[in-house]
This record gives C-alpha cells, structure tokens and sequence, in this order.
C-alpha cells in the first residue's frame, strides 16, 4: 500500500474533456507511468479505444461521445448539413471500434439521436454535443455511487471478495461498477479483504485494479488467474463481484475471459457471484448471450507478456476477449435501481422498468 493512499475521487480519470481537448488516460502504459494523450478529433479516440488505451463499458462509451465533440469542435465545416454528415459518419466509426460492450453503442446512438434533433448553425450543433457528451459522463457518476450503495449491503466486516478484469475508476467515470461497492465500504471503515485476479492476457487486474486500490489504500491482494479455485477452496473468498460488458434480454453476462471459470467455481464452492452494471449495459434487444459478437483480438496478447515472446514462434492461437456466463450462474446483478435475482430476466426488467 502507498504511505499516502490517495482519496477516492482523486484516482487519475480515464477520459476527461477540457477546452476542446479530450485528455484520455493511457491505460497501457499503467501502473509504470500515469500519462495522459490529448485527442483533437475522432480519429485518436477510435485509435485508443482499439489500442486499449481506454477501455472498460462505461468508459469507451464516454471517449466516444467526447471523441464526436472534439471532433465537431475542430472540424472546418462549411455549413450545419455538413457537420451533421460529418459527425454521422464518425459515429458509425466510433460505434464499431469494439464490438462487445454495449455502452459503445448506446453512447454514440444518443449522441447521434441529439444531433438529428438539433437545428441552427454550427455552433449550436457543437454546443449541443457537448451537453449531451457532458450528460452521459454526469449520469454516469450518479449511477457508479448509487451500484456502491446498493452493493454495500452485500458486504460484512472481514469478508473475502474476489474481482476479474477491471471494473473500477479506470472502467467508468469515476469509482466503478463491482469495485464501486468496495470504494463506498473503504469511505465508511468497513474492513474487506478484496482479492484481484491477474485476468490474463492483458492482466487488466494485475496493472489497473490491484493499482488503484492500492493507490486508494484498500485491502488488494493479487492473484493469477488460476490460484481462485484455491482460494476458494481453503474459504478466503465469500463473494465474487465481477462488471459486464453487456446483459442480454435472459440475464445472460457477458464479460472478460476467464469471468465464465469464475462463476462455474463459485457455484461448485457455494459463493454468490454478483455482476455489477449501470443500466445501458443492459441489451434488451438480443435474446441471448450466444447471439453477442465476441471480440477476437491479436494473437500477440497471447503469445508476448510485455513484448516479450512467451511462447513458441508461429504457433496457433486463440484470442476471444470475452466470455458468456449463463444467467442460472448469477446470484444477482447489482443496478443503480437495485439488485436484481433470480430469476434474472423477469426481476431485471422489473427493476428497470421501475
Ligand atoms: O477489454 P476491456 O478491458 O475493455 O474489458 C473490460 C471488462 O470486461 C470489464 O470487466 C467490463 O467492461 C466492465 S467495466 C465497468
């Protein structure tokens, strides 16, 4: 832990807008070195969301929309109509810069149902992407504190959580979706022993969430991806709170490699195993989880750890950065309006509807 831990809402933020700059926080390059790239257009933006500079559900779909502003702002339009079919045509760009995580989607289709309803010059149109980018980063907020205080009930003094991947400040806003409710007990002196698997192949929970809850002087204790059987099996765990990049209509979860093990272990030991999201992860328009695009990404996050060669030249490999996990295996999926449970589909949308 550092000697200083920093406040919560003082951990760097992974995109932040300032005088027509979008400022995106270099997640590749954690934890050796916090360096932030200034974008000026779309075209960075699409690079960094591609590049895994930024990542995490929430968070591409705020760069996104950020990115149609800066892009708007810096563009030499000739007229309004013009603007207007230049931004489009950078939505659709923007929209299909990673296929997985809903919230990509959702963002640039509300930014893109904002412009089509606005009139006036080229100011005005900027003006109005701003406040819609602005919105979506805003309610973004309220919603990460409200999965805290709603996932705090889950929490007892002492007890073992283990989290996949990152789905935390850097993922979102700000505090995150399955490390929010953390956050919130760390602010109120609840004593939680949280365990972060590796979540290989590019260790977003050795490099992103094992370092900012430390930098938050929480509880982390870091661990390969499959040490969690173990620890399940001699109790060190009592519950998994793992984000998602997208729930599908049946409660299906889609979320990192490796979540799908996780949840197939907890049941085995009789853990509950909770998906924390804010609402537009929820995809009510595809039935399932198989129907989901799964990204496959470069074979040589498999093959190389940090650009050096781990395995043998040219060997066959697969990539998908995603996996489904069904609905039977979830215990409960942590919402800004509540926890839903069992049975999943019905009480989610009931929730949601309230
Ligand atoms: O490939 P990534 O790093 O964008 O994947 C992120 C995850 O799978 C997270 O667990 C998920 O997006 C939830 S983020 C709040």
């Amino acid at each position: 832990m550092p000697a200083h831990p920093i406040a919560i809402d003082d951990l760097p933020r992974a995109v932040r807008y300032q005088n027509g700059v979008l400022h995106i926080l270099d997640q590749r390059r954690l934890p050796a070195e916090v360096v932030m790239e200034d974008c000026q257009g779309a075209e960075p933006v699409e690079r960094a969301i591609r590049e895994l500079r930024v990542r995490g559900a929430p968070a591409i779909g705020i760069a996104a929309a950020w990115g149609l502003v800066v892009e708007a702002e810096h563009a030499e339009a000739v007229d309004p109509a013009h603007l207007r079919e230049h931004i489009s045509g950078w939505a659709a760009r923007l929209r299909s810069a990673r296929p997985t995580a809903v919230n990509l989607a959702w963002a640039v289709d509300r930014m893109l149902a904002r412009l089509k309803a606005t009139g006036g010059d080229c100011g005005a149109v900027i003006a109005t992407l701003r406040r819609e980018a602005q919105s979506i980063e805003d309610e973004d907020r309220v919603i990460c504190r409200a999965i805290g205080r709603h996932g705090l009930e889950l929490l007892t003094p002492g007890c073992g959580v283990l989290t996949h991947c990152n789905a935390g400040s850097l993922a979102v806003s700000e505090r995150g979706t399955a490390l929010a409710p953390l956050y919130a007990a760390g602010e109120q002196g609840l004593p939680v022993r949280i365990f972060a698997d590796e979540t290989r192949p590019v260790l977003q929970g050795a490099r992103l969430t094992a370092w900012e809850l430390d930098q938050a002087g929480l509880d982390v204790t870091l661990i390969c991806d499959n040490m969690a059987a173990s620890l399940m099996a001699e109790g060190a765990i009592d519950l998994v709170i793992v984000g998602t990049d997208r729930v599908t209509a049946n409660g299906d979860v889609v979320n990192k490699i490796g979540t799908l093990g996780v949840a197939i272990l907890a049941r085995h030991f009789g853990i509950p195993f909770y998906v924390a999201c804010p609402s537009s992860t929820f995809d009510a328009a595809t039935a399932t989880g198989s129907e989901v695009e799964i990204e496959e990404r470069d074979e040589r996050e498999v093959t190389h750890i940090a650009g050096i060669p781990i395995a043998p030249e040219g060997v066959k490999v697969r990539n998908p950065a995603f996996d489904v996990t069904p609905a039977e295996l979830v215990t409960g999926i942590i919402t800004e309006h509540g926890i839903a449970r069992a049975p999943l589909a019905s009480n989610l949308r009931r929730l949601l509807a309230a």
